[in-house]
């Protein structure tokens, strides 16, 4: 019989910076969940990747010096990047798009000339703000004071083509989406999203951009990119082989079952992408689910707030399953939650080592002391046993109904409570007493046992999904073979062996002392925090004078930035095209390559000494010197370029 399909993913992650652990949290629960439906016999497609063009990462990587895709690629695939982050954290994703494939790059293509043809794209005008020096167009929400977020300057009145994608076609057909099905979960979610974007009227979303270049090129109007979520939400169909033919698995997983996002992007998967989905006339994907936040100090994390939210640092210390288990054991999926270090190892200590931990390792111990690890065949049952034993064998039905509605924290509560019961019953029937005469009381001493190991075997099995290399451990130490530890089996209590073997092993969870690991975090993120930069260094002052009119002589201008490019060959070297103000263009050589990038100087007004004999560098002719603010920072050169207001005509002379 073949198995049905399961198919689920997560947001593809921006790769302009280290992921953190907000990144991570979502990623987990996504792997969990295609876990469980694994355990349960679907066939699961889990997809996770990156969303890689778009203006911020064109900037960072400028910002950086390098071009984007090297940027991108370094973060993807680096050392530390986004695909040895999931590989460290056990994510068991089937496969990872990124969206600068070219399978996906021209299937983009495709899919935006599909809508156009079907005149659901159109061109049209896009009014904005426009700030000259940065070349990028803003909306009136993004300016700061009114002027440029960027560089702070004034900024114009401005419009550019662009094309169109008419969304408000689609308002009444998703708002009935929103509201009369359970397309998207939470249910709360559902107002926001009718009360703050439907009702108000939704506009045609512009859909196409020219003021960057780092992003689908629309093959049909040249200068034009797809805007990035076009891009980015097309790849939960692109991974599947839609309109390309790297992959062919478009039939069997689509519509997937549900993306998991987190709550500031559920707008453009509960609004847009069904309108996309409805203007190519295929199925919409079954659910969206929105998930809240994991807030540091209450706000949103950052980069800034240092490297204790850095996955890797937290995996390494305490281990890669309590991290995964404390994301979902401690925050409720659908709601913000705040995170800590405390909390953290609060629950290391008190779920995994106190509760879990210490029932295997008492457990084991007693079935390897009293009975050498096999236990007897022999029963003696008593009432006080049926309280535990119901428990354990209504669990995997109360568990699979909180994990169907995606409610982790709750699926883990109906575990535990069985764990807790557990150990209760260890001390109710105190089996260290019954061992003090194992002759007398073998059959009561291996019937507590028992109890014990099938409550465990139930619970490690439903604890799979959330940590799946400790439980494998697990199962070895209570002797639960591979058709032990199934999911049918969880259902069948006293599947275990009467005479299983078992045997004590390591602590599966060691406890953590709270004030030595706290103190072991402030070091590493003290380690990690950007050093303060040490005192500028200033070269001392000349003391040789010049003489008035030798002075006099030099010949500064301001200049306009016409073009920029790095020189062929050199590292060093920027080729200046001028405007000084003749008519005439004049050029300029500058070994400055190091502190700037060329694109970002174009329209810039600088100074220059213009009267200086021109020197051939390189091959070039250089007509005059840029001027610079140099000083010493820890031993390295810094370099300012001179930059003057803008409302300076080209050719002014500086006296
Ligand atoms: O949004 N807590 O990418 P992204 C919980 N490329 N989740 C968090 C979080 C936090 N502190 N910080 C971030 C994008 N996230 C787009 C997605 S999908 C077609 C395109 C979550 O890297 C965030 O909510 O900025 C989002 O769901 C995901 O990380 C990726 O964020």
């Amino acid at each position: 019989m073949s198995k049905t399909p399961f198919y689920i993913t997560t947001p593809i992650y921006y790769p302009s910076d280290k992921l953190h652990i907000g990144h991570t949290y979502c990623t987990v629960a996504t792997d969990t969940m295609a876990r469980y439906k694994r355990l349960r016999g679907y066939e699961v497609m889990f997809l996770t990747g990156t969303d890689e063009h778009g203006q911020k990462i064109e900037d960072k990587a400028r910002e950086a010096g390098v071009e984007p895709q090297a940027f991108v690629d370094a973060i993807v695939e680096g050392p530390r990047g986004v695909k040895d982050l999931w590989k460290l954290m056990d994510i068991s994703n089937d496969r990872f798009i990124r969206t600068t494939d070219d399978y996906h790059v021209r299937a983009i293509q495709r899919i935006f000339k599909a809508m156009y043809d079907k005149g659901d794209i159109y061109k049209g005008t896009y009014s904005g703000k426009y700030c000259k020096p940065c070349e990028s167009f803003w909306t009136e929400s993004q300016l700061k004071d009114g002027k440029c977020p960027d560089c702070g300057r004034e900024v114009q009145d401005a419009q550019e083509e662009a094309y169109f994608f008419r969304l408000s076609k689609y308002a009444g057909p998703i708002q009935d989406l929103l509201e009369n099905t359970d397309f998207l979960e939470p249910r709360s979610r559902v107002n926001e999203m009718v009360n703050n974007f439907i009702k108000p009227g939704l506009e045609d979303l512009c859909v196409s951009r020219t003021s960057f270049t780092w992003g689908v090129p629309v093959d049909f109007d040249p200068g034009h990119v797809v805007y990035v979520w076009v891009d980015a939400l097309f790849n939960y169909m692109t991974a599947l082989g839609f309109m390309n033919d790297r992959y062919d698995d478009y039939d069997k997983f689509w519509p997937c079952d549900v993306h998991f996002v987190g709550k500031e992007i559920v707008r453009f998967h509960s609004i847009i992408w069904p309108a996309f989905c409805m203007s190519l006339g295929l199925p919409l994907p079954k659910k969206v689910y929105g998930h809240g936040w994991l807030l540091l100090d209450g706000g949103k994390m950052s980069k800034s707030r240092g490297n204790v939210v850095d996955p890797y640092v937290l995996a390494e210390l305490f281990g890669v399953d309590a991290l995964r288990f404390f994301l979902l054991r401690t925050f409720p999926f659908g709601a913000d939650g705040n995170f800590s270090n405390e909390a953290l190892i609060n629950t290391i200590n008190v779920d995994l080592a106190n509760d879990l931990g210490n029932l295997v390792s008492r457990t084991t111990a007693m079935a390897e002391k009293y009975f050498g690890g096999a236990l007897p065949a022999q029963r003696q049952e008593e009432p006080l046993d049926t309280q535990l034993t119901a428990m354990v064998k209504a669990l995997r039905e109360r568990y699979e109904a909180q994990m169907e509605r995606y409610q982790f924290q709750n699926a883990l509560e109906e575990v535990f409570r069985v764990i807790q019961r557990a150990n209760k019953y260890i001390d109710e029937t105190a089996p260290w007493t019954l061992g003090k005469d194992v002759a007398a009381n073998g059959p009561r001493l291996a019937t507590v046992l028992y109890n014990l190991l099938e409550a465990t075997r139930v619970c490690g099995i439903l604890l799979t999904p959330f940590m799946p290399r400790s439980m494998e451990k697990l199962f070895d130490q209570i002797g639960a073979g591979p058709d032990l530890r199934t999911w049918d089996s969880a259902a069948r209590w006293g599947a275990l062996p009467a005479q299983a073997a078992v045997r004590k092993g390591e602590a599966l969870f060691p406890r953590v002392d709270l004030d030595k690991a706290l103190a072991q975090l402030e070091e590493i993120q003290a380690q990690s925090a950007p050093k303060a930069p040490g005192a500028p260094e200033i070269e001392p002052l000349a003391t040789e004078s010049v003489d008035f009119d030798t002075f006099c002589k030099s010949d500064f201008r301001a200049v306009k930035v016409k073009a920029c490019e790095a020189v062929k060959k050199s590292d060093k070297l920027l080729r200046f095209t001028l405007d000084d103000g003749t008519g005439t263009d004049r050029q300029i050589l500058s070994g400055i390559h190091k502190w700037y990038q060329p694109e970002a100087l174009v329209g810039k007004t600088l100074v220059a000494i213009v009267n200086l004999p021109p020197r051939k560098m390189m091959g070039l002719e250089s007509q005059g010197m840029l001027l610079s603010a140099v000083h010493t920072v820890d031993g390295e050169e810094v370099l300012n370029l001179i930059m003057v207001d803008d409302q300076i005509p080209a050719g002014a002379k500086l006296c």
